[in-house]
């Protein structure tokens, strides 16, 4: 079935990009219908959406040539996806705080299709605490925020602010819709503490010891869980890719960094999960200058880094769930079983990191999921990192759920005796 996109169009300089993302929906299949505020029509016409969308274009509900008068509440209400592109920090601040004083916002506000933003602005004005406050305002009243990219700005700036680009845009937005259908926000009101990627620990200024995580897993599980309606914090080693655009990354280094910033953040979380891959040891002493190399060998001497995931398992509340990962090339497992029990987890995904097209770099993977106090294993063929992200996923919303039954049946029990 065809799906229909509202397209907001709010009034920065990249209002014109708006016909791009316009464009790309169409190419999708989908049927746009483009409102616009009064300051984005300074930028562009009208007359150019109508011209590329073929309908009308709504600025003003009460405008003579609007046939609907009450068109806010009609077009809100015929659309499978509300997009903003781009969002300026103006309309983001009236959407967080419920000010409908225009087409767009009205409409924004009758509406129940699922919401995506696209912010673009100067640098300053999206560092600003207001406008980080009323983005995230926005995302815990579940719109989707696709981040704006870095680079240089209309402005001369360079910083974060740059309207993302439209085939990203276009992207989110499929997502979205496709989503919409086969997928509920089943994982709503968790908040999933995700750590992606490699370390890297440092040798002396220019040597260090790493791993060949790229950050695919760790990211794709955060892309899932988003997509599920969880508040996902994603904290990330060193990776080559983009990680997902609408979900808040905390980029780290070393180990001792991941470890601070997951202590940081687990107090808040109501899941963690372990998938990057940590260094289990790091050199004793990180040499202020370049080694330099002689004839004979050396020696290094390395030590244990703290463990992140026993750490938040024996620091956990009983409304927390910790998930590890294991990283294994032999006896998957048995070792991914005396991981999950020694370090008290309520569940393990075990991967084979010796195969080409699984594990490590891979868009791919084949996973093994044990959950702790049930015997047994299930395994599952080889597929994508986001399917696999979705199995792992699912098993958070079961054990949950087994842990509000038990807890429901507790208060039963001691409400009758
Ligand atoms: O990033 P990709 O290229 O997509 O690859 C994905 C992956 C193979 C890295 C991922 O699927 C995976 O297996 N991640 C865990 C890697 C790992 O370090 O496994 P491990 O068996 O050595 O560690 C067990 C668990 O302890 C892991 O959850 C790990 O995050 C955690 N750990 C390890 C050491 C440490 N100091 N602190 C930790 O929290």
């Amino acid at each position: 079935m065809t799906k229909t996109v509202a397209l907001g169009v709010s009034g920065g300089i990249a209002a014109y990009k708006a016909a791009e993302v316009l464009r790309g929906l169409q190419k999708a299949g989908c049927t746009v219908r483009v409102a616009m505020t009064k300051r984005a029509c300074e930028f562009v016409q009208p007359l150019t959406f109508r011209a590329l969308s073929g309908n009308h274009v709504l600025v003003d509900d009460y405008a003579t040539d609007n046939p609907d008068p009450i068109a806010h509440i009609t077009f809100s209400q015929s659309v499978d996806l509300f997009l903003v592109a781009p969002a300026t920090a103006n309309i983001i601040a009236k959407m967080a705080n419920g000010i409908a004083d225009d087409f767009l916002t009205s409409t924004y506000l009758a509406s129940t299709a699922p919401v995506l933003i696209a912010p673009a602005m100067n640098t300053r004005m999206w560092q600003h605490p207001a406008t980080q406050r009323n983005v995230q305002l926005l995302k815990e009243a579940g719109v989707h925020v696709l981040l704006p990219d870095e680079g240089e700005m209309a402005c001369g700036t360079i910083g974060p602010g740059r309207l993302s680009e439209p085939e990203k845009i276009v992207e989110a937005a499929l997502e979205i819709l496709n989503g919409k259908d086969n997928q509920a926000r089943d994982l709503a009101g968790e908040h999933i503490l995700i750590t992606a990627g490699a370390t890297q620990e440092e040798i002396d200024p220019v040597r260090f010891i790493s791993n060949r995580s790229s950050g695919k897993m760790g990211f794709a599980l955060a892309k899932a869980a988003h997509s599920r309606g969880a508040t996902v914090t994603l904290v990330s080693g060193v990776t080559s890719i983009d990680p997902p655009g609408d979900v808040s990354v905390q980029r780290v280094r070393t180990a001792d960094e991941m470890y601070e910033a997951v202590i940081a953040n687990f107090p808040r979380a109501t899941v963690f999960i372990g998938a990057a891959a940590v260094a289990d040891y790091k050199p004793n002493n990180r040499e202020a200058n370049k080694i330099k190399k002689t004839e004979s060998a050396l020696t290094l001497e390395l030590e244990r880094t703290r463990d992140i995931l026993g750490t938040v398992a024996k620091s956990k509340m009983d409304n927390q769930l910790i998930i590890g990962f294991a990283a294994e090339t032999q006896n998957m497992v048995q070792n991914a079983r005396s991981k999950m029990e020694s370090k008290g987890l309520d569940a393990i995904v075990a991967n084979d990191v010796s195969r080409s097209d699984s594990g490590f770099d891979s868009d791919a993977n084949e996973i093994l999921i044990l959950v702790h106090a049930q015997p047994g294993v299930t395994k599952y063929p080889l597929m994508s990192k986001i399917d696999a992200a979705h199995k792992i996923l699912d098993q958070v919303v079961t054990l949950r759920a087994t842990r509000l039954g038990r807890e429901n049946k507790t208060a039963a029990a001691s409400m009758q005796r």
